[in-house]
């Protein structure tokens, strides 16, 4: 076949495979309905990654691979919007509710009151955004900002999945159209990240909501994309020439577009049936896999929204209904300060236990030194306490009464509450840390995250153990934990010997879970277990890694610049060099699996067609990637090997053609295995 044919081919390729990943995007971000395994949609990207580095003049906007690539940038643009993006009035009880209903009837002269209908949607608690499509094509997302202005945050846009990158593929061309949506952290995503964030040392977020707004306005995409948002798009901004006539039809074409809609909406023939849901969904929220603080009643028809029109800040077709969240009154008993993992010092409230939302609270977090002086609260005061869904509970404000005489202000601690060691604030902070590299405090959130299930994955050595280790076990590395001895786990108050055997096997198996783990394990800021494993598969070895620059590690996919900032701090660091020397001369693996083969097919071309029984794909792919080869979806020229399984596909034929090794899998086993 000659050279035109075959790029004709592969273009045609090119397309069929982002069509079938398009289409498996909706079926699992949008329905939560995978048609395919993980591994399966994973096959698919790479081939269409490895077809875009053959051609990277095909390479476009809209491409599934194109949702992470961004640049790191420095600031935001500023976007001015076509229409503005109004904010909603607020109701909070059915008469307020009712008032509206007889503004909308006012409004709408001719019209009888029971011809008008009414839209109910949920209110998600996220992030309003606007999404700009130019003939079908994703070309820009920007946040609300004040209404006029907001700022261009399309990069971090397209790492969330839910978002088409094209609504016209193989249909017929919109030329201009913006919508309007929530984006959001389902609650679990958000819990899983602040169990992250405590366990790496970061500050944690109040709530999905701050979250998600952080996330958004995060300069490195790359991070974005590994916090897991999702969006709810409920309306359009701007659509020219307008096809749709109601808020009904808008929310079900833009659904058949591809666009993550809610399901729960309700086309109310008159207000009176809007009253009932008011009730079903103050319950069913909590219910909900993401937070809703109530809904949003509109006008269905279009042409009546255009009729009554807007006031300089809210629409007058449409309102909110808030629920408040569930608050109780308590007093605070004490304020203890907390040491984290990098000697974050996060203030708590021990309050007097109080029931809200069905359980009892009894501490509540203060955030930080500013929160408390913001709204004062000091030792003895009466608050009021709220806790809305998965919610970490906070104090709202101080209950004061005329008269009352209250204790001092508080005054966070000038000294380390663990070590007494000082402390400081740097300056773009409001987090006040404790300096001591070795404060017990910051050892143990250390340890316990070392040993957790998925770093080290250390059975047994949970917190009563790891804190006698520190108080008089004298550990104070991770390394130390693999020089204790039988005898010394026996000294622990309450570890039976069988436990203490059990501790030692646990250790020593541990040595051997991994290079990426290893990496996951030392806490280094922004290192999970993502980019412990991208970092191991790059680098293969402790050693190469150390050694390289922070722009190489830039370099690495998906590797952003926060990440590589942070890891080459980590290495900078000679107290960190000389525990890692620790652990190696210990017996810990810090290689790769498989690197000891050495780079023995660096350069070279797989093409994998037919089942193979030895290895999953994925862990042939895995070999070939270890020793530097590269795994490829066609045959061509450029193919050192076709591996050829049971019931090979047409791939094997051409290798036959083009004169290409084919090789049996018995025989690559020993290619990759020597
Ligand atoms: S419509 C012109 N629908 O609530 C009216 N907004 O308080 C535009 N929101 O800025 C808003 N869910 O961020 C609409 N189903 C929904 C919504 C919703 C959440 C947010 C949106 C808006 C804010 C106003």
């Amino acid at each position: 076949m000659n050279k035109p044919d075959m790029s004709k081919q592969e273009a045609q390729e090119i397309e069929r495979l982002r069509q079938k990943i398009r289409r498996h995007d909706t079926f699992y971000y949008i329905h939560n309905q995978p048609e395919i395994s993980d591994r399966e949609y994973d096959r698919l990207m790479q081939e269409l990654k490895d077809l875009e580095v053959r051609h990277p003049e095909w390479v476009t906007p809209d491409s599934p691979t194109q949702r992470v690539g961004g640049k790191v940038a420095d600031r935001f643009d500023t976007v001015a919007h076509k229409i503005p993006m109004l904010s909603l009035d607020n109701t909070y009880n059915v008469g307020e509710l009712k008032e509206f209903r007889e503004r909308v009837v006012k409004g709408l002269v001719d019209v009888s009151s029971d011809e008008i209908e009414y839209f109910v949607e949920l209110k998600f608690d996220g992030l309003a955004v606007t999404l700009t499509y130019e003939d079908g094509i994703f070309v820009k997302g920007a946040t609300r900002g004040d209404g006029k202005k907001g700022e261009d945050i399309t990069a971090n846009l397209k790492t969330i999945h839910s978002i088409p990158l094209n609504i016209c593929a193989g249909k017929e061309k919109i030329k201009l159209m913006e919508v309007r949506g929530e984006v959001f952290m389902p609650r679990k995503s958000f819990q899983k990240l602040n169990e992250i964030r405590a366990a790496t040392g970061e500050t944690l977020f109040a709530n999905p909501r701050n979250a998600a707004a952080g996330s958004l306005r995060l300069l490195d995409p790359s991070i974005t994309a590994s916090r897991k948002l999702d969006i709810f798009v409920y309306g359009v901004g701007f659509m020219d020439p307008m096809p749709f006539s109601t808020q009904y039809e808008v929310q079900s074409e833009l659904e058949k577009m591809g666009f993550h809609t809610n399901s729960n909406r309700y086309l109310c023939g008159n207000f009176e049936e809007v009253l009932p849901w008011i009730e079903t969904w103050e319950k069913k929220k909590d219910e909900l896999e993401y937070d809703v603080d109530g809904l949003v009643i509109k006008v269905n028809s279009l042409d009546y929204q255009k009729k009554l029109g807007a006031t300089s800040r809210f629409p007058r077709w449409s309102v909110a209904f808030k629920y408040e969240p569930e608050k109780g009154e308590t007093r605070v008993e004490n304020i203890t300060c907390q040491v984290g993992r990098t000697g974050a010092i996060t203030p708590v409230a021990v309050l007097t236990p109080v029931t809200i939302s069905g359980s009892t609270v009894s501490r509540a977090t203060l955030h930080n030194e500013d929160e408390i002086a913001s709204k004062d609260i000091r030792i003895g005061d009466r608050v009021v306490v709220e806790k809305a869904g998965e919610i970490i509970p906070r104090v709202v404000e101080v209950i004061k009464s005329v008269g009352e005489r209250r204790g001092p202000r508080f005054r966070m601690p000038s000294k380390c509450p663990e070590c007494k060691e000082s402390i400081y604030r740097s300056k773009d902070e409001a987090v006040l840390r404790c300096t001591n590299s070795v404060c017990p405090a910051q050892l143990r959130e250390r340890l316990l995250h070392f040993a957790s299930r998925d770093a080290m994955d250390i059975d047994h050595l949970g917190p009563a153990v790891i804190d006698q280790l520190v108080s008089k076990g004298g550990v104070k590395h991770f390394s130390d934990l693999y020089k204790l001895k039988l005898q010394d786990f026996v000294r622990l108050e309450r570890l039976a010997e069988k436990s203490a055997q059990n501790l030692i096997g646990a250790l020593e198996k541990s040595k051997s879970v991994g290079f990426a783990r290893v990496l996951y394990a030392f806490g280094i800021r922004h290192v999970g277990q993502r980019a412990g494993m991208i970092l191991a598969r790059h680098f293969h070895s402790m050693n190469k890694l150390q050694k390289a620059e922070k722009e190489e590690l830039e370099f690495v996919m998906e590797i952003g610049e926060a990440i590589a900032e942070s890891v080459s701090t980590f290495f900078g660091q000679k107290s960190n060099r000389d525990e890692i020397a620790r652990l190696a001369e210990l017996g810990i693996e810090m290689e790769f699996k498989g690197e000891a083969m050495g780079d023995r097919l660096a350069g070279k071309q797989f093409v994998l067609t037919g089942s193979l029984k030895l290895f999953t794909r994925d862990e042939a792919k895995e070999k070939i990637a270890a020793l530097g080869g590269r795994v490829m979806s066609t045959v061509s020229k450029k193919t050192d090997y076709v591996v050829v399984g049971v019931d090979p596909g047409s791939k094997a034929d051409k290798a036959k053609t083009l004169d290409i090794p084919r090789v049996t899998e018995d025989e690559f086993k020993k290619m990759v295995e020597k």
